[in-house]
């Protein structure tokens, strides 16, 4: 009896003293931080801040920059995951701006086409845009400055030019083709018909317009009105399906991040549509029953192998757009479920992808980006958007400027069919009206007592075992500098082969994985474009790091 008051009393003390830990308030950090692809846009983001703005206001400025500067990577007509951290009362909340696939998309709308209708080339691969409706959201609910301000650089870069940079110019070489059919596209990309040479001034007076159009009107300017119509009779006149409803309907979506602890830290992710939370909580669960600092580095390169082919066989298997479909998150995040997947697991062998009880499927390419932005307030913003393979759809709208989506390619198109990332996928994840196709793009917060990292990156699939990577990384003391340019590791249940940067295995290692049976296949070029924010308490230090694969830099301010 007596012990069991006295326990009831230390729970009450607990509770108390948990209060109390949320009451004080976090530290400020000394310094606000910013890392992006691209330096006219973290150069945006900062100028926001230095006008008055706040974080959430820098990352409408980076995204439009990131729109202008990366056109092949997202924009105006793709989507993405805006993860927000509000210091004033602690929450985190994930905007939801994936783009929707139109309310006429049907399961098997990619089955069996002769008329070159695909999921990733043309306006039939495009889903109903979510960046601009994201930027209204941020700007009307936790920025503090109008549109007219935080998009203001993006449209000066638009109409008077940027230099071309290697990075931008492979893409628009990897597509030449098909941006010369489409006329607006070619126009701005192509020097008569050639791939422009680095250095060469790229204009776009088009979507300088249309960022005008935005800045002036906010998202009723793009989703209702004259310019809707025009967008809805062009992409159908180009075989598309959108209709005035689709954009008329579409709003971006607050959802609840998820939130796993690991170690002594708390991580915040991306929720469902994308499948980056989960898996990377459903992969830190099962590592969470091994002393992983006590092991060889070999064992652990295996363990975490094994950890990502489990855990994105429960993508492939049970995740899709949470409107649409039931997700087991809280079973596939337990302790329980990870000690199950942990029992065919061995130290000694791989485990074949084939042993592992099959998924009846369907499936995911480089474009894409991420920025980590902290403010002196402790807001945070953590962004992956995109408009899915390099230059989406690759068809510009006319008079608009902008490359259309094909994030409807992240569906599952056809069942087992793997989709442009190699990904597998299930009903989970079919086509549907107005559903949102799942995506691997995994913005990130990481807490631990001793301070906190924004992180993120590109890479189709490989996002997410990247970003795993890095938090490993993290708790290994590594630095901002060191997570982005640390080699990495993939492996995603089907193909079942370890993907990996020539740097990140010795030749000892490659041939001990290879014993334990794995399949191991070299990427030369590697994979990737993460951009970390990392802010430690004691020191006061912050750190804003851009990946050394990329163009982009991170500066703090
Ligand atoms: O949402 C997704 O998972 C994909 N559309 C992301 C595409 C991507 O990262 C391409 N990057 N290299």
């Amino acid at each position: 009896m007596t012990r069991r008051l006295l326990g009831h009393a230390a729970g009450v003390l607990l509770v108390l003293f948990a209060a109390l830990a949320a009451a004080v308030p976090a530290p400020l950090p000394p310094q606000a931080a910013i890392a992006s692809a691209h330096p006219l846009a973290t150069q945006a983001g900062l100028d926001a801040l230095a006008a008055g703005g706040n974080a959430f206001d820098a990352a409408v400025a980076v995204s439009a920059v990131l729109a202008v500067v990366e056109p092949a990577s997202s924009g105006v007509g793709g989507g993405g995951f805006y993860l927000l951290h509000v210091a004033a009362d602690g929450h985190d909340v994930m905007v939801d701006a994936r783009e929707a696939a139109p309310l006429a998309a049907t399961r098997d709308m990619y089955l069996g086409r002769k008329d070159g209708g695909s999921s990733t080339d043309g306006a039939l691969a495009a889903a109903i845009p979510g960046e601009p409706a994201a930027w209204a959201w941020l700007a009307a609910h936790y920025g503090r400055l109008p549109l007219s301000v935080t998009l203001k650089p993006a449209i000066t870069i638009a109409r008077d030019g940027f230099p071309l940079y290697a990075r931008l110019q492979n893409a628009i070489r990897v597509k030449q083709r098909a941006l010369a059919a489409s006329a607006d596209a070619g126009q701005v990309f192509l020097a008569k018909g050639a791939v422009p040479d680095v250095g060469a001034t790229i204009r776009q007076p088009a979507l300088a317009r249309t960022l005008e159009m935005l800045a002036r009107e906010g998202a009723d300017g793009f989703y209702k009105g004259r310019f809707a119509e025009h967008l809805v009779s062009e992409v159908r006149r180009a075989g598309g399906i959108w209709t005035a409803e689709d954009l008329a309907r579409y709003r971006v979506a607050e959802r609840a991040p998820i939130r796993v602890h690991y170690r002594d830290a708390t991580l915040v992710m991306a929720a469902p549509p994308s499948a980056g939370g989960v898996v990377i909580g459903d992969a830190l669960a099962i590592l969470a029953g091994y002393e992983l600092p006590s092991l060889d580095a070999v064992t652990r390169h295996h363990l975490t192998i094994e950890a990502m082919r489990r855990a994105y066989r429960d993508r492939a298997e049970y995740l899709g757009d949470p409107d649409f479909v039931q997700i087991p998150v809280d079973l596939l995040l337990s302790p329980q479920y990870a000690a199950g997947q942990r029992t065919s697991m061995r130290l000694d062998r791989a485990t074949p992808s084939d042993v592992l009880r099959p998924v009846f499927t369907g499936d995911e390419s480089p474009s894409t980006t991420h920025f980590s932005v902290l403010d002196r307030e402790g807001n945070r913003v953590g962004a992956t958007i995109s408009i899915n393979l390099f230059f989406g759809a690759t068809y510009m709208v006319p008079g608009t400027g902008f490359m259309l989506n094909d994030t409807m390619d992240d569906f599952s198109t056809s069942a087992g069919k793997p989709n442009a990332f190699g990904l597998v996928g299930a009903d989970a994840n079919a086509v549907g009206p107005g559903k949102r196709s799942l995506s691997s793009m995994t913005p990130t917060f990481v807490e631990r007592p001793g301070g906190l990292m924004i992180i993120g990156s590109p890479g189709g699939s490989t996002i997410i075992s990247n970003v795993l990577g890095g938090i490993l990384n993290w708790f290994d003391g590594k630095s901002a500098a060191e997570i982005v340019a640390a080699p990495r590791i993939h492996h995603q249940y089907l193909p079942d082969t370890v993907m990996f940067e020539s740097a990140a295995l010795g030749a000892d290692e490659r041939a001990e994985l290879e014993k334990r049976g794995h399949k191991l296949r070299e990427s030369k070029t590697g994979w990737g474009n993460t951009q970390v924010v990392t802010w430690d308490y004691a020191s006061g230090r912050v750190e804003a790091a851009s990946d050394p694969r990329g163009f982009g830099v991170g500066l703090v301010y």
